[in-house]
């Protein structure tokens, strides 16, 4: 037996389900073909009747854009693009008013090379304070043309870049590791430490609920800067061989952030604030670090959101997911799609081999999924996840049944990794593509003029949010039950046991919650599973058989009958 506690004062994060909008990409008020707040705040309804605890906003903040916003200026004030801090505050007061909290994101490990303390760095000269907040080093080699390092940016390509001095000479180098325009920040200094503390009162003093915080692994890097391994296997060494990634400081940083956000707790309500991770670390028993009881709320776990849809695997992954966590008394983080990774509709839609499903961007000239196959999977594994005990996070879209865009023309690439990769990784617009909201709208409703920052597939037509509300078996419906349903059974907050007797291929799972117990079923064979003469099917991922069963690649939640 592992997962939560059972008990109906469970705080909120414990179990919440928590959905992530990506601004650009969501709902766009004033018709610039780019998302922004004023439109989110427009269609919040859609949220609160979808049944989610919370909204994870992707950067909103001041930025050239360059890495989509995750590239920061100004941490303290909203892009002319997405609207005004006036428009913040307009879309938490909507969100709490619909019962919903927010989460914003954060993005301690660079800023832009707009920010201003990166240009005044750049004005000022080597050994100074200005430089002291960033990682400029000298370079290697007898003219220092070398980078200090043999590090590699995420994006491609070298993770130094050689200045200009003021007075016109090659000069000191500085790191980033994601784009040219996104300098790292030097968590040594306490400077920065000062800065991001003021950051996180800023937004939490605006009524925030939480932050999502961006490579929260990389902040501390090792000591010297050090060369990194040549060769590096992500899947199956540990992170911090590298050493830039999960060092033992980078706890630290967050001890001092837990304690800040306590201050904003209430003591008697549920108001926590919170503090999710997004750490892509491994072995799982260096994650659940992260959220230790003076650390961080929640993490997310990627390795569940990269698990091939495998019996074997997924029970695997799911046991050691649950027993990472418990180690440290805190609850699991569910995950299948985000904004960096391809969607799962489409993932599940190539043939599954053991070890670790391709995330990467797809091209038209790629092999292409089976998007039929991919979406019955994808609703059978959102059912599974969402029956798990811990927290559950949701990707715009994904309650559509959308497919990634995998026939994007490249001259409408915009991800960063696309360029710096020379033309060699497709990059993540894929799963970027603007939403569909009405299908016989231009841009299906996305924007008042048709514009979209990315084209829509045609295919998109027929998911649009009209299209599906209220249609019995849409995957809208599906995703409405399912989270209903979940807060009926106190699922999140339950405990799971492996129930034999299905078979090799099916996945059988009871979760029992103070509410009573939820038979779970998902069936990775080719032969239909029978339900029970005892149980009833309360939600279904796909049709059942003409005679009742729950056939290949659907999961089904079982009740006791009345
Ligand atoms: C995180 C974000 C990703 C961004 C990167 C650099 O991985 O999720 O979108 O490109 O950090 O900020």
């Amino acid at each position: 037996m592992s997962g939560g506690p059972s008990s109906s004062q469970t705080p909120w994060w414990r179990n919440a389900v928590i959905y992530q909008v990506y601004p650009r990409s969501w709902a766009d008020a004033d018709g610039d073909g780019i998302g922004d707040l004023p439109g989110i705040t427009a269609r919040l309804d859609h949220l609160a009747a979808l049944g989610v605890d919370a909204v994870w906003l992707s950067p909103f903040y001041t930025s050239p854009q360059h890495d989509a916003g995750y590239d920061v200026a100004d941490f303290r004030d909203v892009d002319p693009i997405f609207g005004t801090l006036e428009d913040a505050d307009a879309l938490v007061a909507r969100a709490h008013d619909l019962g919903l909290r927010i989460v914003v994101d954060i993005v301690p490990n660079h800023t832009s090379n707009a920010h201003v303390w990166f240009q005044a760095a750049l004005a000022s000269p080597p050994g100074s304070p200005e430089r002291a907040r960033y990682l400029f080093r000298e370079g290697r080699g007898e003219h220092g043309d070398q980078p200090p390092n043999n590090w590699q940016s995420m994006f491609g390509g070298p993770a130094w870049t050689r200045i200009a001095e003021s007075d016109g000479t090659p000069g000191q180098w500085y790191l980033h590791l994601f784009d040219t325009s996104q300098p790292d920040l030097d968590w040594t200094n306490p400077e920065v430490h000062d800065e991001l503390d003021d950051v996180l009162r800023f937004w939490l003093d605006r009524g925030v609920d939480g932050f999502r915080i961006d490579v929260a692994h990389g902040l501390v890097k090792a000591e010297g800067l050090p060369d990194g391994p040549a060769e590096f296997d992500s899947a199956n060494e540990p992170t911090a061989l590298q050493p830039m990634f999960d060092q033992p400081g980078v706890h630290d940083v967050y001890r001092r952030w837990r304690r800040l956000v306590e201050e904003y707790g209430v003591p008697g309500e549920d108001r926590d604030r919170i503090l999710c991770a997004e750490a892509w670390v491994l072995p799982l028993e260096s994650l659940a670090k992260y959220v230790r009881p003076d650390e961080l709320h929640q993490s997310f776990n990627f390795a569940f959101l990269m698990t091939p849809w495998l019996p074997d695997d997924l029970r695997a992954s799911i046991d050691e997911g649950l027993a990472a966590v418990a180690e440290v008394g805190a609850p699991q983080t569910w995950v299948l799609s985000n904004h960096d990774v391809v969607r799962h509709a489409t993932r599940l839609g190539y043939p599954q081999q053991p070890g670790h499903l391709r995330i990467e961007g797809i091209g038209a000239d790629d092999p292409q999924p089976d998007t039929a196959l991919g979406l019955r999977r994808a609703r059978a594994a959102t059912a599974l996840m969402l029956a798990l005990p811990g927290s559950a996070y949701l990707y715009q879209g994904e309650e559509l049944g959308l497919p990634e865009a995998t026939q994007l023309p490249d001259e409408a690439r915009q991800d960063p990794t696309w360029e710096r990769s020379g033309h060699t990784s497709r990059g993540r617009d894929g799963c970027r593509v603007p939403i569909p909201w009405e299908a016989d709208l231009p841009s299906y409703g996305f924007g008042p003029s048709g514009a979209s920052w990315l084209p829509q597939p045609e295919a998109y037509r027929e998911l649009a949010a009209d299209r599906q509300d209220g249609v019995d078996g849409s995957t809208l419906e599906l995703y409405r039950a399912l989270l209903r349903l979940r807060r009926e059974r106190g699922l999140g907050r339950g405990t799971l046991t492996w129930t034999d007797g299905y078979g090799p291929d099916v996945l059988a799972l009871e979760i029992a919650s103070d509410v009573g117990p939820t038979l779970v079923l998902t069936n990775l064979g080719p032969e239909p599973v029978p339900v029970p003469d005892h149980l009833e099917v309360a939600v279904v991922s796909g049709p059942l058989t003409a005679d009742g069963a729950v056939p290949t690649d659907t999961t089904a939640w079982l009740l006791s009958g009345t």
